[in-house]
């Protein structure tokens, strides 16, 4: 008659503290990925000038930190890009640095591919090692062969092979994004639009 009693309201007891054990762990799971991650949207991404320009292409920080982002990418020895920048060099592919953990294979980048040819942006496809652009590259593939001090960002001189876009072809690409407001072409930049056509038309034939 004792023991009864007593039993119960040990389990009780137990229960009690193994569900508030649980809403802790929970709690804390919840909000430490509220302070160490962050899932990029749609909404994150605009008019790839409204960026700062770095050597040619463009970086933020989707957290605020863009001094942090900046800092790293204006090193003369590299560095790791703090979680939340962002970066682009046409308005089409980006990278976003996730995360502590998120893929170690690709240094916690997520790469992204967006459709902004209505003047919006779409997600194309997103993902880590998994991803590959229109042309059927894997972003990874590429970018990892980047000197481990550059972070996977691949530039003129960081090791990757070099992409096939003159330097016109690629202000032109950024100055014609449809989700900015229109700006003039140089002539160099105008043939070289003219030329890109023309290859695309070329292989969709
Ligand atoms: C064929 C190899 C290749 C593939 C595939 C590729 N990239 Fe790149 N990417 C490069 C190179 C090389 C540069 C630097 C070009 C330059 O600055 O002239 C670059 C530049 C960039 C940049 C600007 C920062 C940097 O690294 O210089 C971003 C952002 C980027 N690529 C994202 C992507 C994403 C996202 C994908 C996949 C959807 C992708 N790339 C696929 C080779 C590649």
């Amino acid at each position: 008659m004792f023991r009864k009693p007593y039993r119960k309201s040990s389990s009780a007891l137990f229960a009690g503290l193994v569900s508030a054990g649980m809403a802790f762990c929970l709690m804390t799971a919840m909000s430490s990925a509220q302070d160490a991650g962050f899932e990029p949207s749609v909404e994150d991404f605009s008019c790839i000038r409204d960026m700062e320009s770095v050597r040619g292409f463009f970086v933020t920080n989707l957290l605020g930190d863009i001094e942090a982002t900046l800092e790293v990418a204006n090193s003369e020895t590299g560095g790791t890009y703090p979680t939340g920048s962002l970066i682009q060099l046409v308005p089409t592919e980006a990278m976003v640095k996730r995360e502590p953990g998120y893929n170690p294979l690709t240094n916690d980048w997520e790469f992204f591919e967006l459709d902004v040819s209505n003047g919006e942006t779409h997600i194309r496809v997103r993902g880590s090692d998994e991803v590959v652009n229109q042309f059927g590259g894997n972003c990874l593939e590429c970018h990892a062969r980047a000197e481990p001090q550059w972070d996977m960002v691949c530039e003129q001189d960081h090791g990757c092979d070099p992409l096939p876009l003159t330097p016109a072809m690629l202000s032109a690409i950024q100055k014609t994004d449809p989700r900015c407001e229109a700006t003039e072409l140089t002539e160099e930049e105008a043939q070289a639009l003219q030329f890109l056509a023309a290859i695309r038309a070329a292989s969709e034939n």
